[in-house]
């Protein structure tokens, strides 16, 4: 049977009055954003997207700190000017910006609020590996016109949609308003994401991890023990062996746990523990959470659930543990146990 488009999705989810005709033009908005993002990624050396932002030998830097590639700034370019005229955004923020951005006052204001990481594992755009946009949509508090970056703090369990869209072999759109995660392929001949599975299940066990292991030696000891404990394998304490990937783009690695299970960290280490963490909690941590929660997976802190983390900053930083349900239960089991001996 042919794929349902996401159109029809949207509009059958509108008729089922599980949204309404506001975020269904919204989501259709940022996924023709990233439609245009992904024809610029496809382009490559060709279109002259490679590299860094900014003058050569000075990199332009995020408020991160990090230097910007220039696909950072176009993807975020491309977001701001599609979703500025719509009517159903409040205001927007993103990664690569300061602070939150109130739509101008020449545009029709909507209720929405609009989080996303334009770009995200921009490391690997020069060596052309996977790369994806993240987008999570929060409301915006009734009687506040101008949202300022205070109005966006909201947990994650307040989200009405988050999705992610992955630039790989295939452009991939994974979306949830609540009502399941599904996932849609971008056919590039008609321009349109067409369904591809519906209702995604992650399942619950996995023997697959992923986590950066160059900083094991930076990790707290409920991290090391966890995966000191998953390395010994079938000898070890948890009785069977373990594979490990780490693609270094969130949104690949997420994809991968999405299709076929997995754990994803990126533990508290002593490099990053100021700061919170590495991952932002407001568009990276939660947004994956709500998918994956609504695929049957669990995501946490070690030490909390993400999504009832009440946020303090735009740009806060936060520990992820996040996949096969058993299996972030088994790594929050850890930290568990240390805290309570300590
Ligand atoms: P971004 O490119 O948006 O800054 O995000 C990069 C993130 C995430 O995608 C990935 O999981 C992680 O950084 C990789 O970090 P390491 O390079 O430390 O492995
Ligand atoms: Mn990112
Ligand atoms: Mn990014």
């Amino acid at each position: 049977m042919k794929p349902i488009s996401l159109t029809r999705y949207l509009i059958e989810e509108q008729h089922a009055g599980r949204i309404n005709a506001d975020l269904r033009l919204l989501i259709e908005v940022v996924a023709r954003a990233c439609k245009t993002i992904s024809i610029a990624i496809g382009k490559g050396a060709l279109g002259g997207v490679l590299g860094d932002a900014g003058s050569p030998g000075a990199a332009s830097m995020n408020i991160q700190g990090e230097a910007q590639k220039k696909l950072d700034v176009l993807s975020n370019d491309i977001l701001l000017e599609a979703n500025a005229w719509g009517g159903h955004l409040a205001g927007l923020a993103s990664e690569e910006m300061d602070h939150s951005q109130p739509i101008p006052d020449a545009f029709q204001r909507g209720n929405y609020l609009l989080l996303f990481d334009p770009l995200d594992g921009s490391s690997n755009i020069d060596v052309n590996i996977s790369v994806g946009t993240i987008f999570s949509v929060l409301r915006c508090p009734d009687d506040v016109t101008a949202p300022g970056d205070e109005h966006f703090l909201q947990p994650g369990n307040t989200q009405v949609c988050a999705g992610y869209t992955t630039y790989g072999p295939s452009t991939m759109l994974v979306l949830t308003v609540g009502h399941g995660t599904h996932v849609f392929t971008l056919d590039r001949e008609i321009g349109s994401f067409m369904m591809t599975r519906r209702d995604v299940q992650v399942p619950a066990e996995t023997k697959e991890f992923a986590v950066n292991m160059s900083n094991q030696r930076f990790w707290e000891a409920p991290m090391q023990r966890y995966v000191d404990d998953l390395l010994q394998g079938k000898q070890g304490p948890r009785g069977k062996d373990f594979n490990m990937r780490w693609v270094a783009s969130m949104v690949a690695d997420v994809h991968r746990i999405i299709t076929r299970g997995g754990i994803f960290s990126y533990p508290l280490d002593s490099k990053c523990r100021d700061k919170g963490g590495k991952l932002r909690l407001m568009y990276e941590a939660n947004p994956m959470a709500f998918i994956i929660e609504q695929a049957g997976g669990a995501a946490s802190t070690g030490r909390q659930r993400m999504l009832d983390v009440q946020p303090t900053g735009l740009h806060q930083r936060v520990p992820v543990f996040l996949g096969s349900r058993d299996e972030v239960e088994q790594a929050v089991r850890y930290h568990r146990e240390h805290d309570a001996e300590s």
